[in-house]
């Protein structure tokens, strides 16, 4: 078979990886990919979310499947054209990966659905979000309603920093469309964990669990960002977990998508958080995560693609897991999230570890940095502090890095706890 990845990022990178070894695959492209894809893969200089393009181009290179990486093009509705063209897809239709792009919409499916999540209501009136975080009093998270690519979320430890977020958001629109309906939600306290999943309808087939620092820095402080490093599975999550999640969570989640006509076939994301009640939904979406798929996929024992003809075939995937542990740390440009220099040459990395390929370009320097986030170094171990080991010794010391830097706990804590 002939297989096509959208997107360009370390998510995508990690796929083509896997994909790779894939014994059922003939030509595998990549759209529009980045320069450490192509020793896997041929990059196909056309953008994500260039809908017509990409289907020109799966017809004349005969593509049987199409895999998406990122949201924008889900939420375009890239499934729902492709199926019209005849054109085999591993993705949700606009409607289904709506769970990913309204969190109104993400709520109001839990909230039917009897979904554990936080308390909340969704506004459009500054006013009458204001009351409402009076009511219920701080600390309470404030979301931006759209897409807003990680950043829409305020975790506000008092009433003037919600007030000040919902001013942002719906006074001062902040994140313009995405901001211009907010959520106000109950704080939830616990520890975090991402459960993906390969659905077809109500069928639903986990992942393992994996954990994502999301903090720029060590001991989880600073700002937001798309991610610093993961590590899967998560030793404090039990596999009495993992079945409650899937069960009260992932299936109802499904079967109510599929009730509201929005059956949902791809990858489903949710971000959980360890309350004293059980794991409750923080987020969902519906893609691999990232940087989770670069700590995951590396343990799937099965051929990525026979995984996704048989989810679309109707068939079980039969899912194996290596026994071991993956860890993976974001090697980030200098004020990421803030602003940040491009075209920075890329330190050497040693070591056992494998790389993966974010924001990379080449130049005349050879390869330079052209975003945020600029590689994940990730290795396997027998256990979770050896594989964080075999990173940190593949990784220069962060005095020696020029223009980089990296956080040097992952793995090493247990979320909100401070080893
Ligand atoms: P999100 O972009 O929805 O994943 O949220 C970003 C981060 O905000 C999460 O990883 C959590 O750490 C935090 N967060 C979001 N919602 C809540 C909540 N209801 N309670 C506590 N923390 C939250
Ligand atoms: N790791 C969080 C996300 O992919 O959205």
């Amino acid at each position: 078979m002939n297989v096509l990845v959208i997107g360009r990022g370390g998510r995508e990178h990690s796929i083509a990886m896997k994909l790779a070894e894939s014994r059922l695959i003939d030509k595998l492209f990549v759209a529009p990919g980045n320069v450490g894809m192509e020793k896997h893969a041929t990059c196909v200089p056309i953008e994500e979310t260039e809908t017509t393009k990409l289907i020109d181009f799966a017809k004349e290179a005969d593509i049987s499947i199409t895999i998406v990486g990122p949201e924008n093009p889900l939420l375009t509705g890239i499934a729902n054209q492709f199926q019209e063209a005849g054109l085999r897809i591993f993705a949700p239709t606009q409607e289904a990966a709506l769970i990913e792009g309204s969190k109104t919409f993400a709520k109001e499916l839990m909230r039917k659905y009897d979904i554990p999540t936080a308390r909340y209501d969704s506004f459009t009136d500054p006013v009458a979000a204001k009351e409402y975080v009076v009511q219920q009093g701080a600390p309470i998270v404030i979301k931006a309603d759209g897409l807003a690519a990680g950043k829409g979320v305020v975790v506000a430890n008092t009433t003037e920093e919600a007030f000040q977020a919902i001013d942002d958001m719906l006074v001062s629109k902040t994140f313009s469309d995405a901001g211009s309906k907010v959520v106000v939600e109950e704080f939830l306290a616990g520890d975090e964990f991402s459960l993906m999943a390969f659905v077809d309808g109500e069928r639903v087939f986990p992942m393992i669990p994996a954990r994502d620092h999301k903090r720029a820095f060590n001991h989880d402080e600073g700002p937001n960002t798309g991610g610093m490093g993961a590590y899967a599975p998560v030793p404090d999550v039990t596999n009495e977990m993992i079945d409650y999640a899937t069960k009260e969570i992932l299936q109802k989640a499904t079967a109510g998508l599929v009730t509201e006509g929005r059956s949902f076939t791809g990858i489903l994301y949710a971000g959980l958080i360890m309350t004293e009640a059980g794991p409750k939904v923080i987020e969902f979406n519906a893609r691999f995560g990232d940087p989770e798929t670069q700590v995951v996929l590396p343990l799937m024992k099965n051929d990525l693609l026979q995984v996704v003809v048989d989810i679309l075939d109707g068939n079980d995937p039969e899912l194996e897991w290596e026994q071991r542990a993956c860890l993976g740390v974001v090697l980030a440009s200098e004020g990421y999230p803030g602003s940040y220099k491009k075209g920075v040459p890329l330190p050497k990395i040693g070591g056992s570890s494998y790389v993966v390929y974010a924001g990379v370009t080449p130049s005349a320097f050879g390869l330079t940095s052209n975003g945020g986030r600029v590689l994940l170094v990730g290795s396997k171990g027998d256990s979770l502090d050896e594989a964080g080991q075999l990173v940190y010794e593949s990784l220069p010391s962060n005095t020696e890095l020029e223009g980089f830097f990296y956080r040097t706990d992952i793995g090493k804590m247990k979320e909100g706890a401070h080893l």
